[in-house]
């Protein structure tokens, strides 16, 4: 599971274990998830709603937690198909998954539109109103896409009658202003609108018969993959093979114990693994938390050891998309700011900014630069008290390379006083805390690639075991590169 608020790298660290499994299973989330997987062979994988043990051809199991969203489905399984050579493995969707429509993602538009700055800057996948509208109780399920047609019209009905009030006065809306496209429709169920423009977005309001027409387009997909997949998954148990959980989102981003209301709608923490399965709790017997050295943000809410504004970060990496790709001007960019951190002399901003054109810091999902902060005490704290993780896999420590030092948090203040460790303000709050800093000595040795602790320069070895110290947490795993090989297993931690 991720510890921060999200990308921490959980891709890379499940397919690098995933060979120690028979399966790989999801539980929460849905399409807002970008994990990236790279192989050996330097091909890049990018899965959303499919596991990551797909590349590595394991069964894969998608839980009842999960939120369908069919077309994405079919595009992401015609895409790895593709890129794997038609190597693709068993995979199986439960019945009772929630299942997209186009108006859950019409009525994520509309929230967003209302909220107005208050936004949440959503991934635009309809997660919130897949997960509230099941909860309340209207929203059609998986199995009902494969069940008796009448049945199905029955239940959209039910939702798009809910809904109709407010599809209407979107549809009244934005006949005057352009709408956020990304927080809409994407794919479209409209094509014809101008997704890229600023023209005001016409929406065409789908009946439950087209929608129906939709669903049952991919009957055939997945007509063999819709099972009840919490027995399956309990006779895994039974046999005794070893299954991998892989979380979604992170920490930062649970429903409850994230930053409400800025969050996604699910349970993100390793207990979702459990709900999102239905697998009692005491069959899960570690939980691994993957966080990154340097944690990143998009979307709304607060985020305390942030570097820079989040609306700059977020907006430098779509206004200087060259400084993104392999060229001249991104070397010079990234030496003059490395000259500058390490005379003392940079800004946060240019601090945000250097690190977030190394590391190529833009979402899976979205593209959206994400905003970076520097590595947070107290927020891991937190993370390990709600999760108890077994080991923490440390992701993009290469990313430290040659700097002199660094701004850590080591706590928090507030009202006047120090939090105690795993002790957090709720997050309305936050904007108040101060964060207290220690600078940290990095390493003046580029660390990029190397994959054992003894091979790493002291400095590198010293940062790593007192973070470990502070955390009282083994860090089994660490990260320095994208591709599986970059990673450290340090010994003597299992
Ligand atoms: P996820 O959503 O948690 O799976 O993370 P993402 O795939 O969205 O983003 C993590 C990014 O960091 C991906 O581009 C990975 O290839 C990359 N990555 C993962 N681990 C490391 C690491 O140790 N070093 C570097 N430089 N990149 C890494
Ligand atoms: P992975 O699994 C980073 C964020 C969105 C937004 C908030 C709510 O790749 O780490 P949602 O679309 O879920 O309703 O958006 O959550 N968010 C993510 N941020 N990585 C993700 O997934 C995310 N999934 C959702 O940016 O702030
Ligand atoms: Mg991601």
């Amino acid at each position: 599971m991720g510890g921060n608020f999200g990308d921490e790298g959980k891709g890379k660290i499940i397919d690098l274990i995933m060979e120690h499994y028979e399966l790989t299973v999801r539980f929460s989330g849905g399409a807002n998830a970008g994990h990236t997987v790279k192989t050996p062979k330097g091909v890049k994988i990018v899965s959303h709603l499919i596991p990551c043990g797909l590349a590595q051809n394991k069964t894969c199991v998608l839980g009842r937690g999960e939120l369908i969203d069919l077309r994405l489905f079919a595009e992401e399984l015609r895409d790895a198909k593709k890129i794997l050579k038609n190597k693709i493995p068993q995979i199986w969707l439960d019945e009772m998954s929630p299942v997209w429509t186009p108006w859950h993602a019409l009525l994520e538009a509309w929230l967003e539109l209302n909220l107005g700055k208050k936004k949440v800057g959503t991934t635009g996948k309809g997660i919130g109103p897949l997960e509230g509208l099941h909860v309340l109780r209207i929203s059609p399920v998986l199995g009902q896409v494969l069940g008796n047609k009448k049945e199905l019209l029955a239940s959209l009905e039910i939702l798009y009658n809910a809904l109709l009030p407010i599809l209407k006065e979107l549809e009244a809306i934005t006949n005057h202003q352009p709408i956020n496209r990304r927080a809409t429709l994407s794919p479209s169920p409209n094509p014809s609108h101008d997704r890229e423009g600023n023209k005001p977005l016409r929406i065409k309001i789908p009946t439950p018969k087209e929608v129906a027409g939709e669903l049952i387009k991919y009957q055939k997909l997945i007509k063999n993959k819709v099972i009840d997949t919490g027995y399956l998954l309990s006779q895994n148990v039974k046999a005794g093979k070893r299954m991998l959980f892989e979380g979604s989102q992170a920490m930062g981003l649970d429903n409850h114990f994230g930053t409400y209301p800025f969050v996604t709608s699910g349970n993100t923490v390793a207990a979702g693994a459990s709900l999102g399965t239905g697998l009692p709790m005491e069959v899960f017997n570690s939980t691994i938390m993957v966080a990154k050295i340097l944690p990143t943000r998009v979307g709304a809410g607060p985020f305390i050891s942030e570097m820079w504004e989040r609306k700059k970060a977020m907006a430098f990496a779509k206004e200087h998309l060259n400084l993104f790709k392999e060229s001249s001007d991104r070397e010079k960019f990234l030496s003059a700011m490395l000259k500058k951190i390490n005379s003392g002399k940079a800004s946060r901003a240019e601090m945000s900014q250097y690190f977030q054109v190394l590391g190529d810091e833009r979402g899976a999902t979205t593209g959206r630069g994400r905003s970076l902060g520097f590595l947070d005490i107290p927020w891991l704290h937190y993370a390990c008290r709600i999760n108890r993780p077994k080991f923490l896999a440390l992701t993009r420590f290469d990313m430290l390379s040659k700097i002199k030092s660094i701004p850590v948090v080591v706590a928090y203040k507030y009202q006047g006083k120090i939090l105690p460790p795993g002790k957090l303000p709720p997050p309305w709050a936050m904007g108040q805390v101060q964060p207290i800093f220690e600078q940290w000595q990095c390493f003046k040795e580029d660390i990029s690639g190397i994959n054992s602790e003894n091979h790493l320069p002291t400095s590198a070895r010293q940062f790593i075991s007192r973070l470990e110290n502070r955390l009282e947490v083994p860090i089994l795993l660490v990260g320095t590169g994208p591709g599986r090989e970059d990673i450290i297993v340090r010994s003597g931690q299992i």
